[in-house]
């Protein structure tokens, strides 16, 4: 064929179809393949509306689809044709069992393994895209060689390091790429072909080749470590809101030291995403498995700071509402996780709308891009509840089309997704719409609270003062 290499993924999601997308771009002479279970999934990735709201993707994937980038359902005849095989599955954590509520699911990788075992006719490069629990690639390896056919197959660890909502940038131009490898001949050979696949454009300073394990944990470490930022300062906000200091202005100061770094430092109602929580609790169970009770403790406390700054926020919309908000329309402007996704998975905008609903209040949720449907996914999933184990919560949440009728008639809003078109919003109008007083509660401290203070709103925010406390400002 025309291709010099052909890789072939498994799991076309989040990060498999834009790692995918990228390396097609970059590598035209190599043929990239994106396969799924899911029929649903993949005729979305085939067509005009992805199946994932990522910008500057959709160019991507028109430029490359059809040229040297698919997409298909025949898992079997890629995974033969393919010289490296990419699992990209999803590894959520374990809700039943051993381990329960803590241990990342590993049955999807091995899923793929037993598959790849099953049908190859030649060996393979299999890399692991997952974030796994340290050691998986062991459980990979013993599953691909116990193949009856005598093939060798040479497992890699590569962890994605894309965030959401910049994920072709952060591809095109990775701070590094990750190679972990078995470190004999044919590993570190199949880690130079991995290499060279990166190579074509991120340059070879910036892509580390590293033993198996160690690659296998940096990505766990790398997500707890950028959680425990966001843990860190919001802790700090809560004693901001105490005492009159600004987080904002604290967040400057301390970031401006070079050894602490400004980025990463926004307090905000707390961290969601699929990844955080599950890889925390992944670390966690980890240490604990191996007896390291003092180092798992040390990391869940980034979790529980974080749930405590979810429920703080909510209880600080009741409070300050005159302690009820029962029959009250409240507005919530985001419901995605972040901006410029539309990705709902362990969303804070979920645990105040849930809580929000069992106060009793009117929930109108406006999100550019959250589809109703995927919201009520995510509710059942990570909360348990649904109209059936509660009974009109169907109808107490309303998804609006945009702010404007979100606000009308609303005792409050809330900002709890940072999408830059909520800065811009005509705030007279909405103010004029409201019912008095007006609140608002800005969960991610973008809004200009003293221009909204003159229009005559009532402001809370993050670890920032409220003048009507401190006089001494
Ligand atoms: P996802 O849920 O969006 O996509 C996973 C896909 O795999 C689904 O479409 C599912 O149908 C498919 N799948 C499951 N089992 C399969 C099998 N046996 N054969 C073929 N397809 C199968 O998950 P996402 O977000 O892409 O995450 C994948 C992995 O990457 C996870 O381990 C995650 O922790 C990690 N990761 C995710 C990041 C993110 O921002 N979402 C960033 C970095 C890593």
């Amino acid at each position: 064929s025309e291709f010099t290499l052909n890789i072939c993924c498994m799991g076309a999601g989040y990060v498999g179809g834009p790692t995918m997308a990228v390396i097609a771009l970059k590598c035209p002479q190599i043929r990239v393949c994106v396969v799924d279970l899911s029929q649903k999934q993949i005729d979305a990735w085939n067509s005009d509306s992805l199946p994932i709201y990522e910008p500057g993707l959709p160019e991507v994937v028109s430029e490359c689809r059809g040229r040297n980038l698919f997409f298909s359902t025949d898992i079997d005849g890629e995974i033969k044709r393919a010289d490296i095989i990419f699992i990209s599955v999803n590894t959520p954590t374990k809700t039943m069992g051993i381990g329960a509520g803590r241990a990342a699911n590993i049955k999807n990788c091995e899923l793929c393994a037993r598959k790849i075992a099953e049908v190859s006719d030649s060996g393979k490069i299999v890399v692991e895209k997952s974030t796994v629990p340290v050691r998986t690639a062991q459980a990979v390896r013993r599953v691909l060689e116990c193949n009856d056919k005598g093939l060798k197959f040479q497992v890699l660890s590569n962890p994605e390091f894309l965030a959401e909502g910049t994920a072709m940038e952060d591809l095109k131009a990775p701070d590094r790429v990750l190679i972990g490898g078995v470190q004999d001949e044919d590993g570190i050979k199949a880690a130079e072909t991995l290499v060279s696949v990166y190579a074509n454009w991120v340059p070879r300073e910036q892509i580390l080749t590293t033993n198996l394990w160690s690659s296998e944990l940096s990505k766990l470490v790398a997500n707890a470590f950028l959680a425990q930022r966001v843990s860190s300062i919001n802790s700090i906000s809560a004693l901001c809101e105490a005492t009159g200091a600004d987080v904002n202005e604290i967040s400057r100061a301390v970031g401006i030291d070079q050894r602490i770094g400004r980025r990463f430092l926004n307090s905000s109602i707390g961290f969601g995403g699929s990844c955080f929580q599950k890889d925390i609790l992944n670390l966690v169970y980890l240490c604990e498995t191996y007896g390291l009770h003092e180092c798992a403790e040390y990391w869940n406390q980034v979790i529980v700071m974080n749930d405590y700054q979810k429920k703080r926020f909510t209880e600080k919309m009741v409070s300050s509402m005159f302690n009820t908000v029962t029959g009250k329309k409240i507005a919530i402007l985001g419901y995605a996780f972040k901006k410029d996704t539309g990705d709902v998975r362990e969303t804070p905008s979920m645990f105040v709308v849930r809580d929000l609903v069992l106060e009793q209040a009117k929930i109108h949720v406006f999100d550019p891009q959250v589809k109703r449907e995927d919201m009520w996914i995510e509710m059942d999933y990570t909360c348990g509840m649904t109209e059936k184990t509660h009974p009109g919560l169907d109808k107490a949440v309303t998804t609006s089309p945009d702010a404007y009728s979100a606000c009308d008639g609303a005792h409050a809003f809330a900002v709890l997704t940072e999408w830059d078109e909520f800065k811009t919003l005509d705030f007279e109008r909405i103010y004029k719409g409201m019912a008095k007083p007006a609140f608002v509660f800005d969960g991610r401290n973008i809004l200009d609270h003293a221009k909204l203070r003159e229009i005559g709103f009532e402001v809370h925010a993050i670890g920032k003062p409220d003048p009507n406390k401190f006089s001494d400002l």
